[in-house]
């Protein structure tokens, strides 16, 4: 029934779960995170594989032989974040295991400390290009668009002495076609719980035809194969001014790898903060789990960092595994603690440290299992 993306398609049972803390604050999260998983599923193997200044130390390189192994040998991936040591790592998540697309819920629960007026209206999901566009970086000295861009006219390409860089942007029409088929599925999937089915593009399609204006093409061809679903699209700087100002007219939101980059962002503040926004990159035969955030390099050994956005990765993570009821049971422990207001981490404006709210989390999710 379900899009076969999102779920685990070995049967290979219990599940691996190849576990990358990450740098910086990131393996501060991550350390409760797995036990509260390993607590709720104590069938699926969690092997941690080294990274970062770690692995260095010890194999003198940040990506080493045995964590490459420990990430094939998986079904999963959970990553803390990267600040800069495990980044070749998390390329290798992205572009070696072909993780396509990249969904990142954007969703408000009682007690997030959002700046919205309306934040109970927020409820969406963002579905990015993981692999193409500007990124990965492919750049170059200016002096060489003067033979890509041939055909362009004056005010297009630089005169021919200047000083400077350009950067590619790439979409090929197979990555903008599976990543169109996943919004509509998920689109699709959330319709059958009451969301509208609505699929929504955001690009630059008015200055950037070819790149934009294909994206374009192809979302809007895509979901009219769907004939359950609706499509809208804006310009991106619109779509921006709207996911402040109308966000409940979103449901399901297709960006380019730039755009979802930042607009995620974007959507993690309406709701309250970094600290509470999670995702998961899909592909074809892979999936791994990251929060949206970064290696917070400024709240290292604080004991501060919200897990929030880890701990809702984590429960992506289970439903990708097919513990569906174990993930519902996290996230329901999650939204209560933030509901009765008495532990909520610092940059939700409590004072519980990341540990402290992590066993208040626990201890719901022991009661409801019982
Ligand atoms: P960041 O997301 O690490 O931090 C931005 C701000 O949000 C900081 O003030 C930080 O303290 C706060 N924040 C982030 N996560 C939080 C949490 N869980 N709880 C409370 N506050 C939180 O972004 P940055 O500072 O721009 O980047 C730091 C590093 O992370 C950079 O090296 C960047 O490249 C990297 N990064 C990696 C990923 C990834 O691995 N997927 C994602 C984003 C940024
Ligand atoms: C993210 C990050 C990454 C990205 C960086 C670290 C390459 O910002 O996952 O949002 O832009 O994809
Ligand atoms: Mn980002």
């Amino acid at each position: 029934m379900s899009f076969e993306h999102f779920t685990r398609r070995s049967s290979a049972s219990p599940p691996t779960v190849c576990v990358v803390s990450g740098d910086d604050a990131a393996p501060e999260v991550m350390r409760p995170t797995v036990a509260i998983l390993r607590a709720l599923a104590p069938d699926i193997r969690f092997v941690e594989a080294l990274c970062g200044r770690e692995a260095e130390a010890r194999y003198s390189t940040t990506f080493p032989e045995e964590t490459r192994a420990a990430i094939d040998n998986a079904d999963c991936t959970l990553f803390g974040a990267s600040g800069g040591p495990s980044r070749p790592i998390l390329w290798y998540l992205r572009w070696g295991k072909m993780t396509y697309s990249n969904i990142r819920p954007v969703r408000w629960y009682p007690g997030y400390q959002s700046p919205m007026l309306h934040s109970e209206r927020i409820d969406y999901v963002i579905v990015r290009d993981n692999l193409e566009g500007l990124y990965p970086p492919r750049e170059g000295d200016i002096a060489e668009l003067h033979t890509l861009a041939s055909s362009s006219t004056w005010w297009q390409t630089p005169p021919v002495d200047t000083m400077g860089a350009y950067a590619v942007r790439v979409s090929t029409d197979e990555q903008m076609q599976r990543v169109a088929i996943a919004a509509c599925e998920l689109a699709l999937q959330r319709q059958a719980g009451g969301y509208p089915g609505r699929v929504t593009l955001g690009a630059k399609y008015s200055i950037l035809p070819r790149t934009d204006g294909r994206l374009r093409s192809i979302v809007r061809d895509t979901v009219r194969e769907y004939p359950t679903l609706s499509y809208q699209e804006y310009l991106i700087d619109d779509l921006g001014r709207r996911i402040i100002a109308a966000p409940e007219t979103l449901d399901v939101v297709v960006l380019s790898n730039e755009h979802g980059d930042i607009l995620a962002d974007v959507a993690s503040g309406s709701i309250g903060g970094l600290g509470l926004s999670p995702s998961a990159c899909y592909g074809e035969n892979y999936a791994y789990f990251e929060p949206v955030h970064g290696s917070a390099p400024d709240l290292v050994g604080k004991g501060i960092i919200n897990p929030t956005a880890m701990l809702l990765s984590g429960a992506m993570l289970l439903d990708y595994l097919g513990y569906n009821e174990h993930a519902q049971n996290l996230r329901e422990a999650i939204a209560q603690v933030y509901q009765e207001g008495k532990v909520l981490p610092v940059d939700q404006g409590g004072r519980a440290s990341t540990e402290e709210f992590v066993s208040a989390v626990q201890a719901l999710c022991a009661i409801v299992r019982v």
